[in-house]
């Protein structure tokens, strides 16, 4: 059978940064280290007043484009990821399709446009269908991109507001990938959940510590599911486990959970047991109080054994490295966590060819998602080819007025017309409803 995944991936971020130790934790009174050490984050990206989740979309599958040497011809569907929609009605897709339009000789008439909606997990689920789609023959020998975009912006004062971020991840989903391969199997944990919700309004309501704790529930349930399809997991089998990331140390807690299932160790367990008096394994993850602090403890006694840190800092902690300096990206943020695994093994000089990830997806409301993905052997240029240093280096730094003032120009409840912090540089630009989307 003819593998498919993804050939090509491009990241765009805002172009405004924010810097969380220094300069919105003092603001807040708080200690800094609670976003290096707790969160794990020392910045986040900011779109500029002409940013937004159009211009980002269409920046990053533009860059893809031109490097892949597509025409508008070759891509036979294009589906966008979002949870920071503006229009009810029309997609995200046809206005990233009328950008793109304006820099192509072709059109993309022929092409299925669509938008997904379902939290952060919608940019793994848009991979799903053109993955289905792709299978399926519809394709006509033709490709699809997928663009996850998203201004994750929280109201001021609400905790959110220390993980926010905004970029776009786009690819280009095909038959013999460069890239990565997807796997046939896919395992879902899924339920009714109210920890994260933006009913017609911009700003989410979060319940954020059950956010945390809905998270963890859902992704230990798609993990079961997948071994149900795909076998057991074993730690050597996996070379990277790139997960949602909203912030890093939300991922280091989801890792010491994969790491007691996969490695099926009881005696670690049977230790603690011994010391909280039971095993630390009960059914009700999600509502038992009880077993929270109890797992609590495990985390902490597995935290300090050699053997988990050597797993963690070889399967986990590359794949923070990206998402320490950008924030949280919703839809966007596990292809950031891709990317930034299979950068820094770049950077080591590392042969991953034929390794196998372990993808586990999650948006709230709520639903995890974990796929395996088979390295292929083009992915060194793929991910060479990269510019994001280059991009996250050349963000301006915003003081805390810059913030307040860019935050209000993005809270579409205020009328605030703010001045630019970066000059455009061959970009999509927003630059006005009815003439967005120019390129500058
Ligand atoms: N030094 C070291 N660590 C410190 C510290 C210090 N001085 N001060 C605090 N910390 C630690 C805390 O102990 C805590 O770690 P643990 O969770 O391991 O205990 C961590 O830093 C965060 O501190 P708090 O819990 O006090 O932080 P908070 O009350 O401000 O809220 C949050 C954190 C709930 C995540 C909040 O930022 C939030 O609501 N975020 C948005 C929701 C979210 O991202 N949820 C994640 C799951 S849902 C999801 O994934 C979907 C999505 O993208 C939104």
């Amino acid at each position: 059978m003819t593998a498919v995944g993804i050939d090509a991936i491009e990241i765009w971020t805002g172009n405004l940064k924010l810097d969380l130790p220094g300069t919105f934790a003092p603001e807040k009174g708080e200690d800094p280290e609670k976003y290096t050490k707790g969160l794990g984050l020392t910045a986040s990206s900011f779109p500029d007043s002409y940013e937004d989740i159009v211009t980002m979309a269409a920046n990053a599958a533009h860059r893809l484009m031109e490097r892949k040497g597509l025409e508008p011809e070759d891509i036979g569907r294009i589906d966008v990821a979002t949870e920071s929609a503006f229009d009810n009605s029309k997609p995200v897709s046809t206005y990233v399709a009328g950008c793109l339009e304006t820099v192509y000789d072709g059109d993309f008439h022929h092409a299925n446009k669509g938008e997904r909606k379902f939290a952060c997990i919608a940019g793994t689920q848009s991979l799903d269908d053109a993955y289905n789609w792709i299978r399926a023959g519809r394709n006509r020998g033709r490709g699809a991109l997928v663009i996850a975009t998203d201004t994750a912006l929280y109201a001021r004062g609400d905790a959110g507001e220390a993980t926010q971020g905004a970029g776009a991840v786009a690819m280009y989903i095909a038959e013999d990938p460069d890239l990565v391969e997807l796997s046939a199997e896919q395992g879902y944990g899924s339920a009714d959940e109210t920890d994260f919700l933006k009913p017609n309004q911009q700003f989410p309501s979060v319940d954020g510590k059950r956010s945390v704790q809905v998270y963890l529930a859902r992704m230990r349930e798609a993990l079961e599911d997948y071994e149900s399809v795909a076998g057991d997991v074993h730690p050597d089998d996996i070379v990277f486990a790139p997960f949602h990331t909203p912030f890093p140390g939300m991922v280091r807690k989801a890792a010491m959970l994969a790491y007691r299932h996969i490695t099926r160790d009881t005696a670690i367990e049977d230790e603690l047991a011994e010391e909280i008096g039971r095993q630390p394994r009960p059914e009700a993850f999600d509502t038992d109080d009880a077993y929270r602090d109890a797992l609590r403890e495990y985390m902490d006694a597995l935290k300090g054994t050699a053997r988990y840190q050597e797993w963690y800092d070889a399967t986990i902690d590359p794949t923070l490295t990206l998402s320490r300096e950008v924030g949280n990206w919703y839809t966007g943020s596990v292809h950031v966590a891709r990317v930034s695994a299979l950068k820094t093994a770049l950077e080591a000089g590392r042969d991953l060819t034929g390794e196998q990830l372990l993808v586990g997806s999650y948006g709230s409301g709520a639903q995890a998602e974990i796929h395996a993905e088979t390295i292929q052997d083009g992915w060194e240029d793929e991910i060479a080819a990269l510019n994001v240093d280059e991009q996250l280096a050349n963000r301006y730094d915003m003081s805390w007025d810059d913030y307040e003032e860019i935050h209000d120009a993005h809270n579409h409840d205020m009328d605030v017309d703010v001045e630019e912090f970066t000059t455009p540089s061959e970009e999509f630009v927003f630059d006005g409803w009815g003439r967005m989307g120019e390129r500058k």
